[in-house]
C-alpha cells in the first residue's frame, strides 16, 4: 500500500470539526462517526484527549501514518512504527452511550477486537490478557483503553505490512502481510474495525448476546501454569500458579501451590504465557 492512496480515500475539508493536520477520510455508511488521517503526528492517543472533549462524535477515531512518540500500555512503554506498515488508531466513544460497567470496557475491547480478527479478517487470534491480540503466539495487535471525563479512548496498534521485524521486540510480532501475503491500508483496516466493533456494541452489550462467552472462548492460557507479572510494568512482582480464568469483575485469577486463589486488576503475563488454554 502506498501512502500516496491514501489521498483517494481522506481529504481536507473546510469548517469540520477535525483536529489540526488531520483530514477527513471517506467511511462506511453503516456507521455515523468521522475518521480523520494524517500522515504523522506525535500520538493518536494524545490528539485525541485534546481533540475528544469538545467535538468528537462517537465513534470517531484519528488514524495516522506515523507516530513519534507512540504510546504502549504501561509506564514508559512505546509503541513504535515505520510510516504506513501499521495500523495506528485512536477511536473516542461516549461512556454513557456504551452499557457496560466503565472498569470492563478494556476486556470487552479485547474481546471486541478478537471477534473483528477472526470475522472480518478470518485470522484465528486468541487474546492474551489484558489486550494483546495473538496469532500463533506472536503480537498481531496490542490495545490500549483510557477513560477521561466520560469519554473512552481506544487506542490500537496493529502490524499490517510489515515483511519483518527486528529482534528487539518484548513479545514477539506478527503482521497481517506476513499472515495473509498482502498489504493492508490502514484507513480501510480502520473503517472495518470501527464497523465490526459498533456491531459488538450492539449485539454483545445491547441485544445481549454475552461477550462473556466469547471472552472464555478467546483467552488464551487458561489451565496452564503461567508466569504472572502483578503490579506496574515498571516494578512488576512475579507469581507462577494456575491460570483459572477472569472473573465476573474482569479481575485475573492465579491458583498458587497452596490452593490459594490471587486476584488481580493489573499486571501481564511474562512473554510466552500466552498459550493455547491447557
Ligand atoms: C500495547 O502496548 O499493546 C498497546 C499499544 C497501543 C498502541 C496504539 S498505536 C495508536 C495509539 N496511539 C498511541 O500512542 N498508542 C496507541
Amino acid at each position: 500500500m502506498s501512502l500516496f492512496s491514501l489521498f483517494a480515500y481522506c481529504v481536507i475539508m473546510p469548517n469540520m470539526k477535525a483536529p489540526l493536520n488531520y483530514k477527513l477520510c471517506q467511511t462506511n455508511a453503516s456507521f455515523n462517526s468521522d475518521l480523520y488521517y494524517t500522515d504523522t503526528t506525535g500520538s493518536t492517543m494524545q490528539d485525541a484527549q485534546r481533540w475528544a472533549v469538545n467535538s468528537a462524535a462517537h465513534g470517531s477515531g484519528l488514524i495516522a501514518g506515523f507516530q513519534q512518540n507512540g504510546r504502549g500500555r504501561g509506564a514508559n512503554r512505546k509503541w513504535e512504527s515505520d510510516p504506513g506498515k501499521s495500523l495506528l488508531a485512536t477511536f473516542v466513544f461516549q461512556s454513557e452511550l456504551i452499557p457496560i460497567e466503565p472498569s470492563l470496557f478494556p476486556l470487552f475491547v479485547g474481546v471486541a477486537t478478537v471477534s473483528f480478527c477472526r470475522n472480518k479478517l478470518g485470522i484465528p487470534v486468541g487474546l492474551c490478557w489484558p489486550n494483546d491480540i495473538l496469532y500463533k503466539g506472536k503480537k498481531l495487535a496490542g490495545v490500549l483503553c483510557n477513560l477521561n471525563n466520560g469519554i473512552f479512548h481506544l487506542g490500537i496498534g496493529m502490524n499490517l505490512n510489515q515483511s519483518e521485524f527486528s529482534d528487539d521486540y518484548r513479545r514477539p510480532p506478527v503482521s497481517l502481510f506476513q499472515i495473509k501475503g498482502r498489504e493492508f491500508d490502514p484507513v480501510e483496516v480502520a473503517n472495518d474495525f470501527l464497523d465490526s466493533f459498533f456491531n459488538s456494541i450492539t449485539m454483545d452489550l445491547m441485544l445481549g448476546k454475552k461477550w462473556r462467552t466469547l471472552l472464555d472462548q478467546y483467552l488464551l492460557g487458561v489451565g496452564r501454569t503461567v508466569h504472572f507479572l502483578s503490579g506496574e510494568a515498571d516494578q512488576p512482582k512475579g507469581i507462577i500458579g494456575t491460570f483459572l480464568g477472569i472473573d465476573e469483575n474482569g479481575l485475573v485469577q492465579i491458583q498458587t501451590e497452596d490452593k490459594k486463589v490471587h486476584s488481580f486488576a493489573t499486571g501481564e503475563f511474562a512473554p510466552y504465557q500466552c498459550k493455547k488454554n491447557g
